[in-house]
């Protein structure tokens, strides 16, 4: 069974409470309970992992290697200035998807640099969070799994 990874970093343990006009009022177990059941349908096993600590996303990046087939990360405030978080990325060979809820180029000037997108496979931002969703989604076609749904 094809394995997904879905990290979140700091501060993303409080959706649902905090900020949510940028944010939104969904939790972080809605959000993870939505890619549950929607991997699950297209047959793949989701994780789910969240910390505010630097050091423990980096370790379990390093820990997911060879063990999953792609990772859905949003780093949330290290996005911005981690280059640990970078170049565990970057050290790693699972493809990892770059997500965030609200869209971060519509923001603050200094959320506008991306430390981890050129380590990224790709980067979703600003569709709420269905931009989880889409990641999800992409990762079911790559694998190739949405021809079985539509035959099933
Ligand atoms: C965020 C955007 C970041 O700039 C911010 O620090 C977050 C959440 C998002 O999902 O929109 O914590 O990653």
């Amino acid at each position: 069974m094809a394995k997904v990874l879905v990290m979140h970093g700091p501060n993303l343990n409080l959706l649902g409470t905090r900020e949510p006009e940028i944010y939104g009022h969904t939790t972080l177990a809605d959000i993870n309970e939505m890619l549950v059941r929607r991997g699950n349908a297209a047959g793949v096993e989701v994780d789910c992992y969240q910390s505010n600590h630097e050091g423990a996303l980096v370790d379990r990046l390093q820990a997911a290697n060879h063990n999953y087939d792609y990772i859905i990360f949003n780093a949330a405030a290290y996005t911005h200035y981690s280059v640990a978080i970078r170049d565990a990325i970057a050290a790693i060979e699972v493809p990892v998807i770059e997500v965030h809820i609200s869209n971060i180029h519509q923001r603050e000037a200094f959320r506008h640099t991306s430390m981890l997108a050129p380590v990224c496979l790709g980067q979703i931002c600003g569709l709420g969070v269905e931009s989880y969703l889409a990641a999800l989604e992409a990762v079911i076609y790559k694998l190739g799994l949405h021809k079985k749904e539509q035959t099933r």
